[in-house]
């Protein structure tokens, strides 16, 4: 129990320091903004998406030093395993929407104890949703419980995927003929955490990082969900892997349809 009362702790002030970088986020996206590419032209960083990671940095090593960062612009070069206390930060997920759009953009956090989720926060800073948990003790949105997911059926659910899979990949247009209706969001962290709320039913990507992922699967958890690569199997967090987050009912069906057993 004294385990999960740090747990506590770490959530109310991760949101803390979530609200203060969203406020920082909201005045520099008004200025001239910073933008770089990194491994293809489309693949945006800006100095805002560095300013958070380096602002989590700053507190999180001033507040608990034993702790360790896994954030995607730099600080997850150091991390190649999970042991002790480890925060996986996005600093910015859909940098993109960042700053085409000025909005759909979220700050995601999953806190891991030796691999195991203690943790998660995902912030969509322009709507000031925030979406929390602590392990094993429900998903909340905006301090409000979340209930657990019910059933839905594969050929009525709704589908979140990036259109650009779709062009290039079978399995991808095999999946979106099988659902009620796909849509898309730019935004994994925050598709995970619509799933876990039942604003979608899954999410699916051929390819994420930890960072995206680590805030929204501990959401999911908690409502019921479930979140597996495309085999079906258990992310590691630690490499890059395709992703299923889906409501329990349709999981199965989805990696199955995926691989085209059924
Ligand atoms: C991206 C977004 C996007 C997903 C990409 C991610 P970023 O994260 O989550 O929705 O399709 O694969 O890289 O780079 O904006 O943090
Ligand atoms: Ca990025
Ligand atoms: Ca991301
Ligand atoms: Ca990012």
């Amino acid at each position: 129990m004294t385990e999960q009362l740090n747990y506590f702790k770490w959530k109310q002030q991760a949101e803390a320091w979530m609200r203060e970088a969203a406020d920082y986020i909201r005045w520099q996206m008004h200025e001239q903004l910073d933008i770089k590419t990194k491994e293809h032209k489309n693949d945006l960083v800006t100095h805002v998406d560095e300013g958070v990671e380096n602002f989590f940095i700053n507190k999180i090593s001033e507040t608990y030093p034993s702790h360790r960062v896994m954030g995607e612009e730099g600080s997850f070069k150091k991390i190649d395993d999970l042991s002790g206390v480890v925060w996986i930060l996005d600093p910015i997920d859909g940098t993109m929407n960042f700053v085409h759009q000025k909005s759909f953009f979220a700050i995601s956090l999953g806190i891991y104890v030796d691999g195991e989720p203690a943790a998660g926060l995902v912030y969509d800073v322009m709507a000031d949703e925030l979406y929390s948990a602590v392990a094993g003790f429900g998903a909340f949105l905006n301090g409000k419980r979340l209930p657990k997911l019910g059933r839905v059926k594969l050929d009525e659910s709704i589908l979140s995927i990036n259109p650009g899979w779709a062009s290039k990949d079978e399995t991808v247009r095999n999946l979106i003929e099988t659902v009620r209706g796909a849509r898309s969001y730019g935004v994994a962290s925050l598709e995970i955490a619509y799933v876990a709320s039942g604003r979608l039913d899954s999410y699916i990507s051929l390819n994420l990082a930890p960072w995206d992922v680590a805030g929204g699967i501990i959401l999911l958890q908690e409502t019921g969900g479930l979140a597996t690569n495309l085999k079906g199997e258990t992310l590691t967090l630690l490499k890059k892997d395709s992703l299923i987050a889906a409501n329990p009912s349709i999981h199965d069906g989805l990696v199955n349809r995926a691989f085209g057993t059924t």
